[in-house]
């Protein structure tokens, strides 16, 4: 990547003048190079949140968030989610190509044979408490296969990762699965890989030792769905703390772990439970005024949410997408006049033709779709960021091998504006 310009930075008047080298990837804004910059001048650069920061270079998922792009390996999200499937996907994340016929039926035999667990690990679930929240079980049981799997631990080596990867990829929707049917006391299923990789999935989530599950095609079609789509995102919020754990050497599951810690959070994978959860408050389609005028109001924390998106300022392409298969579950489940599928449709027309959600360019994000859909195929509310984890596992582990394989990684390590007391003195 040499650098196609220099920015020249001017420090005020009298001082010096310093060059930095401005960098173009192959689509999106070039990128000004300020690694000398505190060597050349002593000052950092400070920017919270990251709103001007490239943290990384890399070639897995592009999105321009004015333009309401996406692309997974330089191909748009709209096609992938209409031709592909999930393990599909899965593979050209994790090595930038669509697999031919014969390089995905070895991937999916790959996966396959993990997809079980250590019986260790599964009794390892009976010391938390049954009404424990899904993710609280996830960020738990996945950082604990660390402790199983120390054949495949040296992440310098390139075998040993991918070995873990599809570790991961594999384990991850029987732990979601576990960490469900724990909260509501049924027996574990255990995978079947006569399957495919979804509806093995629901397959886990919904059999009983009593009632096989036989799952309906449009069910099948919307989870894989959900799961493409939420796949990888760039480097947000939880991707880049895996990057972060992982650059200090941590082993994979610790770095997913830590993942799924953040995207616990409201303002992130959390949102479609949060979504749910304000459409059960709001209650009743009568009262939505009430609370986009809440949501307006400077003084009241209450946001809507499943709306806004730090990236995509016109419309998020996967919420697009969502809300096409919003509507074709609804449409096969016969759901359309569900009091809260009603109260959803309704909120989105009005929080669309208002005024100061226009102005800020706060649109319905794919949260606000996924939520409603995860609630039609009858996955309850708390499990809903489980499954976002499950899909986004495959986007963390292409970010993190990614980032081990770049000669140029180094530990992160972030500096800051000091704002607290200077030097002084313990009394004597
Ligand atoms: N409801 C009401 N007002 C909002 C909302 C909302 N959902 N989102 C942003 N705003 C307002 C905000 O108050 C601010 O107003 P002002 O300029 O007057 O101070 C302005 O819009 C910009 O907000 P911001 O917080 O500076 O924007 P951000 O880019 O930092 O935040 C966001 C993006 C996604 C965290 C935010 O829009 C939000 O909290 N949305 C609700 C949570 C949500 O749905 N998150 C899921 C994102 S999609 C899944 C994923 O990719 O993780």
């Amino acid at each position: 990547m040499p650098p196609q310009n220099i920015a020249t930075l001017s420090l005020g008047e009298g001082k010096k003048t310093i060059e930095l080298p401005v960098l173009s990837g192959n689509e999106g804004p070039d990128v000004v190079d300020i690694r000398s910059l505190y060597a050349q001048s002593g000052l950092f650069t400070y920017d919270p949140g990251f709103v001007s920061t490239a943290s990384c270079k890399s070639a897995i998922t592009f999105i321009d968030g004015d333009k309401g792009i996406l692309l997974y390996r330089g191909y748009p999200i709209e096609q992938l989610a209409t031709r592909c499937d999930f393990m599909e996907v899965s593979y050209l994340l994790l090595n930038g190509e669509l697999p031919t016929p014969d390089q995905k039926a070895q991937f999916v035999s790959s996966i396959r044979s993990h997809t079980m667990l250590h019986e260790q690990l599964i009794k390892f679930l009976s010391g938390f408490r049954r009404d424990a929240h899904p993710m609280a079980v996830m960020v738990g049981v996945v950082g604990a296969l660390s402790a199983f799997y120390h054949d495949a631990m040296d992440v310098s080596d390139a075998q040993h990762r991918e070995q873990s990867i599809f570790r991961l990829i594999a384990k991850l929707p029987t732990i979601t699965a576990i960490a469900y049917k724990y909260n509501i006391g049924q027996p574990f299923i255990y995978p079947r890989n006569d399957l495919d990789f979804t509806e093995n999935f629901l397959h886990m989530m919904f059999a009983t030792p009593a009632e096989k599950y036989t799952p309906n095609p449009v069910i099948v079609k919307a989870l894989d769905r959900i799961l493409i789509l939420h796949a990888d995102h760039e480097q947000n919020a939880s991707t880049s703390t895996v990057r972060l754990a992982g650059s200090s050497g941590a082993n994979p599951f610790a770095c997913i772990s830590a993942g799924i810690t953040c995207l616990w959070g409201p303002a992130h994978g959390g949102a479609n439970e949060a979504c749910l959860n304000m459409l059960e408050q709001i209650g009743d389609v009568s009262r939505i005024n009430e609370y986009i005028a809440r949501a307006k109001d400077k003084n009241d924390p209450f946001r809507l949410m499943g709306f806004g998106h730090r990236v995509y300022k016109n419309f998020d392409p996967r919420a697009t997408l969502m809300r096409e298969t919003c509507h074709e579950v609804l449409d096969e489940l016969g759901l359309h006049n569900d009091r809260l599928f009603k109260l959803a449709l309704e909120l989105e027309r009005i929080a669309l033709e208002d005024d100061y959600f226009i102005e800020k360019k706060l649109y319905p994000n794919v949260d606000f779709y996924s939520g409603i859909v995860q609630r039609a195929l009858g996955i309850p509310t708390s499990m809903f960021t489980a499954i976002f984890a499950t899909a986004r596992t495959v986007g963390w582990v292409a970010q993190w091998n990614e980032m081990i394989s770049d000669p140029e990684q180094k530990i992160g390590r972030p500096r800051q504006l000091y704002v607290g007391a200077p030097r002084r003195d313990v009394p004597k």
